[in-house]
């Protein structure tokens, strides 16, 4: 049975975990957080070390590979986190819990949770988040570290950049690009390609200001 190293320990990390126990088919062998979060030496369970101690196995034969699981609330973190694990050396692994087109390029910590559609002749970068509902149409072309909320939709031939949040409900039609750093509200609907770092609500989408990153959702 493979093995997996869950850095965090909050509720995307024991969200996670209860799929991947359910699937059964990689074993949880311990959690790992910051220093500064380290309060308790168990978490569901399973062994809780402390980040300073786990890196200096980063990179070793041994080492199972982590997977990220810092939530939505602040973007800007978990693109931050997921990039310093990275560059210390450690591998990470995606958690797919919904069956992927077997054409979807797909990298690394990316969290697929289950009743996901992900359409023939997609890419996908790394660590980004699919809620339960989401869809991503054909030949779509997600970048990395984006949030997509339950039943938000992805039209064909759409680019989605870095570090955007898409909202329950969600639209974005087809071939549009959508820029860095993007906050599509709950049921807004994205019409036409955008500016970065911006908020959009509505239907058709209207920008309404900055997309301040870290933002409490
Ligand atoms: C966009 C969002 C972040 C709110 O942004 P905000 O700037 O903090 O907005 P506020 O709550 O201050 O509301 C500002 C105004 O926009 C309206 N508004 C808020 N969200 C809206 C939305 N999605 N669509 C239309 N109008 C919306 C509010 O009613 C308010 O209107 P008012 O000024 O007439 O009273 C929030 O509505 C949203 O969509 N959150 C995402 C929810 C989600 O998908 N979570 C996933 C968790 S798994």
């Amino acid at each position: 049975m493979k093995k997996l190293i869950i850095f965090g320990a909050g509720d995307l990390a024991r969200l996670v975990s209860f799929y991947i126990e359910e699937l059964n088919e990689t074993k949880i062998i311990a959690y790992s957080v910051d220093d500064k979060y380290y309060t308790s030496e168990t978490y569901l369970g399973k062994p809780l070390i402390p980040y300073s101690r786990i890196k200096r196995y980063a990179g070793t034969l041994n080492t199972p590979p982590l997977l990220v699981t810092i939530g939505y609330a602040d973007m800007k973190a978990r693109e931050t986190i997921f990039k310093r694990i990275k560059n210390d050396g450690f591998t990470t692994t995606n958690f797919i819990g919904s069956k992927l087109a077997k054409t979807c390029k797909l990298g690394t910590n990316n969290i697929i949770l289950p009743n996901v559609q992900i359409e023939p002749f997609t890419e996908i970068g790394d660590n980004n988040i699919f809620w339960n509902g989401s869809h991503v149409c054909h030949d779509a072309s997600i970048n990395s570290h984006n949030f997509f909320a339950a039943n938000s939709l992805i039209g064909g031939n759409v680019i989605i950049k870095n570090g955007c949040f898409i909202a329950f409900n969600s639209t974005v039609i087809q071939n549009v690009t959508v820029e860095d750093d993007t906050l599509l509200g709950a049921g807004a609907v994205l019409t036409e390609s955008n500016k970065k770092n911006r908020k959009y609500l509505g239907c058709p989408a209207k920008e309404v200001g900055k997309n301040t990153r870290g933002i409490k959702l």
